[in-house]
């Protein structure tokens, strides 16, 4: 008998990782979607939104309590996983004393440790062809001071992911980083905090859904990295081209920040 194929979206309930859900509900190949976030109410959404294609999981991913749990259900359901994609995660925008110490370190532990442990519990059940996409972001490219955390989890997503998909290579499965600049989701409501010196331009947003369309294309072409639009590829050339001080300087001097 056939096992069932399950594609594991952690922060399914929101902005890139609803879109997603929304993109692999239309792929027939797959049976069911496990939609991997915590706000409740936006996960029963996205169930009436796709139907019973998602099976949600309400939880924290900065708990270990529930990634063991994870763990035991996709030991216990024995599916084939032929995609992970790795969304949950979060910014704070502002200077390192305007954040606090809890909240610092646990952005490493969702941006970083949540997805790491994920993507080594899902492995195993991956077959030959299948994917794994992690979140990483234009700010992995360079130091971001004002977000200097978040970009420095994003720098991890990058090199862990790309490095993987080597080792993968044998097994026929592919690690993708996603790397957008700006998109119009929550994530930047949420990372606003009341810092004197803090992130307040976001040029070149544009809508995850784009993103999210490009970043599976460029998976299933078997690319290592997924960038979108030229700005975000120019971007890309330039830090590996200029000195990071300069960089850092350019991104003071668009945020308006001296
Ligand atoms: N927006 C941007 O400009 C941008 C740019 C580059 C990269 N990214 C990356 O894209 C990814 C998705 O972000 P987004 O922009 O789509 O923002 P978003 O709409 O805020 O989505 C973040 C998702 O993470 C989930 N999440 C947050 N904390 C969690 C926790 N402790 N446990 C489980 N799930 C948690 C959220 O669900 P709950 O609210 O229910 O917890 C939500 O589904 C993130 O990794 C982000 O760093 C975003």
């Amino acid at each position: 008998m056939e096992k069932k194929r399950i594609a594991v979206i952690t922060g399914a309930n929101s902005g890139i990782g609803k879109e997603f859900a929304f993109l692999l509900a239309n792929d027939r190949s797959i049976d069911e979607i496990w939609a991997i976030a915590q706000d409740e109410d936006r996960l029963i959404k996205l169930h009436d939104s796709i139907g019973d294609k998602v099976r949600t999981f309400s939880m924290d991913l900065t708990d270990r309590n529930n990634i063991s749990l994870l763990e035991r259900l996709i030991v216990d359901e024995d599916a084939d996983i032929p995609y992970l994609i790795n969304c949950a995660g979060f910014a704070k925008f502002g200077d390192y004393s305007a954040i606090s110490r809890q909240t610092t370190v646990n952005m490493i532990d969702l941006n970083v440790s949540a997805l790491v442990a994920l993507t080594l519990i899902c492995i195993p059940f991956m077959p030959r062809g299948a994917h794994i996409i992690n979140m990483a972001s234009q700010a992995a490219f360079q130091p971001v001071p004002y977000q200097n955390v978040y970009s420095a989890t994003k720098a991890f997503v990058l090199s862990y992911t790309r490095a993987l998909n080597v080792e993968l290579k044998d097994k026929r499965i592919c690690a993708t980083a996603v790397c957008p600049g700006w998109m119009n989701t929550r994530l930047i409501e949420r990372a606003t905090t009341n810092a004197r010196k803090t992130i307040t331009k976001f040029p070149f947003i544009v809508e995850p859904y784009v993103v999210a369309r490009k970043a599976l294309n460029d998976a299933r072409k078997n690319k290592d990295m997924s960038v979108y639009g030229i700005v975000i590829k120019l971007a890309h050339i330039s830090s590996k081209l200029l000195p990071h001080k300069l960089l850092m300087k350019l991104w003071l001097i668009i945020q308006g920040i001296c």
